[in-house]
């Protein structure tokens, strides 16, 4: 990593994100622009951790009921609790799994990414969702010629063009087998109430909001042809959930369409 490419003076998704859910690898202008963005949307903060409960439940399906060992997960964020590899190797300890994220930051980190079971094998690619070719050409531990998830958690609605982003995500899915999966997470505006829906969009109107929700028509766009696991599109914190977890948020503070589906 350059460090020069580091520009703490303005506001990163991981770094606010990572301010959202409590942890310290953030800058002023991170947790000023969470805070701006949670005046729009005063439940980010719950949403942001609807979001990161969803990924661990879903990479517990995947690595599980799905026998999947193969994780491609593309918008990676600032290491936490319970990153993807360590949620699988859990599951499954010959997981494989290749972590993608255009922040600078996020590789900074990417030491805490890279610890691996002996017996399965972490990657982590500085690379951008909107040059899938580039991040197609790098999966040098995966074996394409078996199932892979690929996992766009929180990431795509950073993609202002939605036509694109569907075309990006049929790229990558392209390139995988039969029996592989997409697992995704992405904002939406749709549970919320006329008053807040307003909020979110002056925010976007402003430029203070880097998050391009989706109706929940463009979402399913994402998975024609994909064979949806029960409960099929829903809100991130009704997938599957967890009836021992200390929180249950609503839709409405979930914001967030999730979703896992099987390419047959
Ligand atoms: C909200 S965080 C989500 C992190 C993690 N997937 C999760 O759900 O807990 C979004 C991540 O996507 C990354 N990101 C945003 N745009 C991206 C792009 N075009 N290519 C790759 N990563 C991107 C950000 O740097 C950030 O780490």
């Amino acid at each position: 990593m350059t460090i020069d490419k580091l520009d703490t003076g303005v506001p990163h998704p991981a770094r606010r994100y990572n301010y959202w859910l409590g942890g310290k690898d953030n800058f002023a202008a991170d947790r000023e622009s969470g805070d701006l963005l949670a005046k729009s949307y005063p439940a980010a903060r719950i949403a942001a951790r609807a979001n990161r409960a969803f990924l661990g439940r879903a990479v517990g399906f995947l690595a599980g009921e799905a026998g999947i060992r193969q994780f491609l997960d593309v918008g990676t964020g600032l290491p936490t609790a319970d990153n993807t590899h360590e949620v699988a190797q859990r599951v499954a300890p010959d997981s494989r799994i290749v972590y993608v994220d255009n922040d600078p930051m996020v590789m900074a980190h990417a030491r805490a990414l890279l610890t691996s079971t002996p017996e399965g094998q972490t990657r982590y690619l500085e690379e951008d969702l909107r040059e899938p070719e580039q991040i197609l050409a790098a999966l040098d531990i995966l074996d394409l010629s078996k199932p892979v998830a690929l996992i766009l958690v929180a990431v795509a609605h950073f993609l202002p063009d939605h036509p694109r982003s569907v075309e990006i995500v049929r790229m990558l899915l392209d390139a995988l087998p039969s029996g592989s999966y997409l697992m995704m997470s992405m904002a939406t505006t749709d549970f919320l109430t006329p008053e807040l829906k307003a909020n979110w969009d002056k925010a976007l109107r402003s430029g203070r909001s880097d998050v391009y929700p989706r109706a929940r028509a463009e979402f399913d766009e994402f998975f024609a042809g994909l064979e949806l696991i029960e409960p099929g599109v829903v809100a991130v914190s009704e997938w599957r959930p967890d009836p021992s977890a200390e929180e249950h948020p609503t839709s409405v503070e979930a914001s967030l369409f999730g979703a896992v589906a099987r390419k047959p």
